[in-house]
């Protein structure tokens, strides 16, 4: 299958809602393509045209006045125009040829309108640059919900969260391309060893500053490596390995873990690696849950238990058995937008109230299962109050016999990682 046609297909099932997950249509999609090199432009192609959708349709809309109807012609639209704001190694009229031969397979009729759309597009780029300035003075929030792509409410709902100026730096930091992340399995290798092979096989990377076990590689496919299959590191973003990282005196004291939402396993690795006991992983997802039990035997953890179940439903023969409780639960996921661009236009406000309520049921569940001075991680890869600060008041305000040790908010554009947010919370008694 073509690149192009592969990207504009894909964003149309998404434009339908017809797809029960962003992996899997992505995977699905991927199989169908030949080379690394047609994958890597495909993800580039449809993570683009997400991450610039509002941006992508002012040019388009400028220049066809009554807008773009067939969703199917305007998702070719889409990637064609994406080519010609961002991609400059590839010519205009390469770009206008493959998406005019697209539309013909549809209709002759619609090669034309492609094409006439698209050479207007190229011709008045200066024009329609400078009516979107304009925007900016009459209407700041339209103009950045415009020109950074994104949708209003996320905008209103970071600026309520972290006032303006910080929420655009937020919003823009997360429309960059993040590197490959990931973090070294102590059990098997060390850093500079780690490092040596990297450069053997000429892999650029570079050592996070924050945690020197966690490395971007910054070019290649270091999955389809020996190293990968030898189990020398799992793929995960600083921010979410700064759970254990930060409190790694706690977890080396624990001798029983719980993670209640473990899959596909980051958290529970990092637990694995410094614990003298060991951890329950738990996910209600039968899929992920083979995925993390796969990556157990490749990364070759002895002190991992996996078990399929519901954190929602309350377990009577977890109570008061655990040291720790990990609860990384089940978010928007505003966060990691930049690996995951398709979260800007499939979520609301209703979504961020009933994960909110989700989150408020999960840990009633959670202060059970902990032994009295037990440790509680609340954990989520969201941005935004309602989720985080929010969630963790109304906890203690459920949960007297809990108290809060420390909150802290990773944010993307300071710490150049996932937007996350990490609490702990103690339960009281000795332990
Ligand atoms: C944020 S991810 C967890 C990431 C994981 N902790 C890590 O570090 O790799 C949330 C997980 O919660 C799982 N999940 C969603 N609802 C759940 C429930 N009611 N009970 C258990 N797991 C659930 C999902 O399948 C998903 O794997």
């Amino acid at each position: 299958m073509n690149t192009r046609e592969a990207a504009f297909l894909l964003l149309f099932e998404v434009e339908k809602k017809k797809f029960s997950g962003m992996d899997s249509l992505m995977e699905k999609f991927h199989q169908k393509l030949e080379n690394e090199k047609d994958r890597a432009l495909f993800v580039e192609l449809v993570h683009g045209v997400l991450r610039y959708k509002n941006l992508i349709d002012y040019y388009i809309n400028f220049v066809a006045k009554k807008g773009v109807k067939d969703k199917k012609i305007l998702n070719i639209l889409r990637v064609a125009t994406y080519e010609l704001l961002f991609l400059e190694k590839i010519p205009e009229y390469a770009t206008v040829n493959e998406a005019c031969e697209i539309a013909n397979r549809i209709s002759p009729y619609l090669k034309a309108f492609v094409n006439a759309i698209l050479r207007n597009i190229i011709r008045n780029k200066n024009q329609i640059e400078e009516s979107l300035e304009r925007i900016k003075d009459v209407d700041y929030k339209s103009y950045i919900s415009i020109k950074l792509s994104y949708p209003r409410f996320l905008i209103d709902y970071l600026e309520e969260s972290y006032g303006l100026e910080k929420a655009l730096k937020i919003l823009e930091f997360l429309n960059t391309k993040p590197p490959q992340s990931i973090k070294i399995n102590t059990k098997k290798i060390d850093l500079n060893t780690l490092a040596q092979e990297l450069e053997k096989k000429q892999f650029k990377y570079e050592i996070n500053s924050h945690n020197n076990e966690i490395i971007h590689v910054l070019k290649g496919n270091i999955k389809e490596t020996e190293l990968y299959k030898e189990g020398y590191f799992y793929f995960q973003d600083l921010a979410s390995s700064l759970v254990v990282k930060l409190n790694q005196e706690d977890f080396k004291r624990a001798k029983k873990v719980i993670d209640l939402c473990a899959a596909p396993g980051g958290k529970t690795f990092n637990c694995a690696e410094v614990i003298d006991g060991f951890v329950v992983a738990c996910d209600v997802n039968e899929r992920k849950l083979n995925i993390l039990r796969e990556n157990i035997l490749r990364l070759g953890f002895d002190n991992i238990i996996v078990a399929k179940s519901d954190a929602e439903v309350f377990n009577p023969d977890f109570v008061e058995k655990f040291d720790i409780v990990i609860a990384d639960l089940p978010c928007t996921g505003f966060g990691a937008i930049r690996k995951k661009p398709d979260i800007k236009w499939n979520k609301s406000y209703q979504d961020i109230d009933n994960l909110h309520e989700l989150q408020i049921r999960i840990l009633d569940n959670a202060a059970s299962y902990l032994k009295r001075g037990g440790l509680l991680f609340y954990s989520t890869c969201t941005l935004g109050r309602k989720e985080n600060e929010e969630t963790v008041l109304k906890f203690l305000d459920k949960h007297k016999d809990f108290s809060l040790v420390s909150q802290t908010t990773i944010f993307p554009d300071e710490f150049k990682c996932d937007g996350f947010f990490i609490s702990k919370l103690r339960k009281e008694g000795e332990r």
